[in-house]
């Protein structure tokens, strides 16, 4: 039964709402005292607060905030005989939920209450699931805020428990080995192992038994009964990573086992059961390689059934800032180095920049930020020297040898690739170009003009 607070400093109020409310079987506690109000919210639990506006002494705002710091979850109504939009808007603004005028219908109240405990149940929830994820995972959350990750956040929180095959799509970097873990986390098989298969990184020829196992004299050298990931997986998750790589003479023969949770192993002459959840990833446009043949259709539509796609942090660029506090303190404890704070315009940097690499490249840009670092304080200097020697997986167009020594450029061609990179590492914003090259605009504008850019 819900419990409810009621304050109001005439008692007619009280003893109304105290009838109404009893009416619906919700648990009333009235006081006509806002002093007391504030000693029952420290001392009892309730599930609402209705508060009278204009008090005496103490007024219901002064009650909200005593609320935002005691109870920030539990819902609070407020309730005025000068129902101004002014008052309501200053309420709310401050932490109220809703608002309502006096003199007031019953089914008015009954409403307000109602939505008002659904909220508060809504509240409570979250708060147990985000404690149910730093539970079962410590500190491997997958951070984010921004509400596309919000709302996938939702859906994984969702899809945990359930049996159902998810397919985890994003690109190179994105969090998808993460994700994986922290469906495994909180499903219902967390307790059993978690079993990674990087259908990448192992040749066709040997990933069939590596997923299957085999039994003795499956094939030449195979002298003993081998367990495959299926098997390993049994009672926990199997998690087939890049499953764009799949072969295609193993995908018919991993869909079955999907889908009937029984297969033959190698050279063995009876079915093994298993009892596993699959997660699957990729960073390939699979509904390409399915309309062009590479990937089959039934297995396309098993794994397509609840797909989650991750977004790149280009597209979630208030994620930066979590991501920079979060690791700059993670890798500044772990290389004994504390406190390390990140300077406004190199932060503007991070934001601005695309990270094709994602996290992952966000990350490794940090921690040799970290490692570099003497004065406590991350500045440009990490970030242009990662954007101009750095990483060069994306850089198709760069030509061999160009600022390197064994084809030795004069300075002045090394000066003018130098501007360029800049440039294009910025967009072509000369501000950002300047900076990235310790210079001022203007003279990058002249120095541009020397090399004709
Ligand atoms: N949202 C996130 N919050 C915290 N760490 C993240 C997040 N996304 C990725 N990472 C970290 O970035 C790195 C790369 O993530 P990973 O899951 O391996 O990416 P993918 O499998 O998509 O290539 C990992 O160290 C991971 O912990
Ligand atoms: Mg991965």
């Amino acid at each position: 039964m819900s419990r409810i607070l009621v304050v109001d400093d005439e008692l007619r109020y009280c003893q109304i709402l105290e009838a109404m409310l009893h009416h619906e079987n919700y648990d009333v506690v009235t006081t006509t005292d806002s002093k007391q109000a504030a000693r029952l919210l420290d001392e009892q639990e309730f599930d609402l607060v209705i508060s009278d506006l204009r008090m005496s002494h103490y007024d219901g705002a002064e009650l909200l905030r005593h609320r935002n710091v005691v109870a920030p979850d539990i819902p609070f109504i407020v309730l005025t005989a000068y129902g101004t939009i002014k008052s309501a808007v200053e309420m709310v603004r401050e932490g109220a939920l809703d608002y309502l005028t006096k003199p007031f219908k019953e089914e008015t109240i009954v409403t307000a209450v109602r939505n008002a405990l659904r909220v508060g149940a809504l509240n409570e929830e979250n708060r147990n699931l985000r404690q149910l994820l730093k539970e079962s995972l410590g500190d491997m959350v997958f951070l984010g805020e921004t509400p596309s990750v919000k709302a996938m956040m939702e859906r994984v929180v969702k899809v945990a428990p359930t049996d159902f095959t998810v397919l985890i799509l994003g690109e190179t970097g994105t969090g998808k080995d993460l994700l994986a873990r922290q469906i495994h986390g909180l499903s219902n098989h967390r307790d059993g192992p978690f079993v990674k298969v990087n259908c990448a990184a192992i040749p066709a020829s040997l990933l069939e038994s590596e997923l299957f196992g085999y039994e003795r004299g499956a094939f030449s050298g195979a002298n003993h009964h081998h367990k495959g990931k299926f098997q390993m997986a049994h009672g926990g998750t199997l998690f087939l990573d890049e499953i764009g790589e799949l072969d295609a003479s193993l995908q018919a023969k991993t869909l079955q086992a999907i889908e009937e949770k029984r297969f033959y192993p190698l050279g063995g002459s009876n079915t093994v059961e298993v009892n596993c959840r699959i997660l699957a990833a990729s960073n390939r446009a699979l509904e390409q390689m399915m309309k062009t043949g590479r990937f089959r259709q039934d297995l396309y539509h098993r794994l397509m059934s609840f797909p989650i796609h991750i977004p790149p942090l280009r597209e979630r660029k208030e994620d930066i800032k979590i991501l920079v506090d979060h690791y700059l303190q993670a890798f500044g404890i772990e290389m004994g180095k504390p406190g390390l704070k990140i300077e406004p315009r190199a932060l503007d940097f991070f934001t601005d920049y695309d990270w094709p690499g994602n996290v992952r490249e966000l990350m490794n840009v940090l921690r040799s930020a970290v490692l570099m670092n003497r004065g406590g304080t991350i500045g440009l200097e990490s970030f242009s020297s990662h954007l101009l020697f750095g990483e060069e997986t994306e850089a198709e167009d760069a030509q061999p040898g160009s600022v390197l020594l064994n084809n030795l450029p004069t300075l002045a061609q090394a000066e003018r690739e130098l501007i360029q990179k800049a440039l294009q590492a910025s967009s072509g914003n000369k501000s950002q170009a300047a900076r990235l090259l310790g210079i001022t605009r203007s003279h990058l504008r002249y120095r541009m003009m020397l090399h004709n850019l």
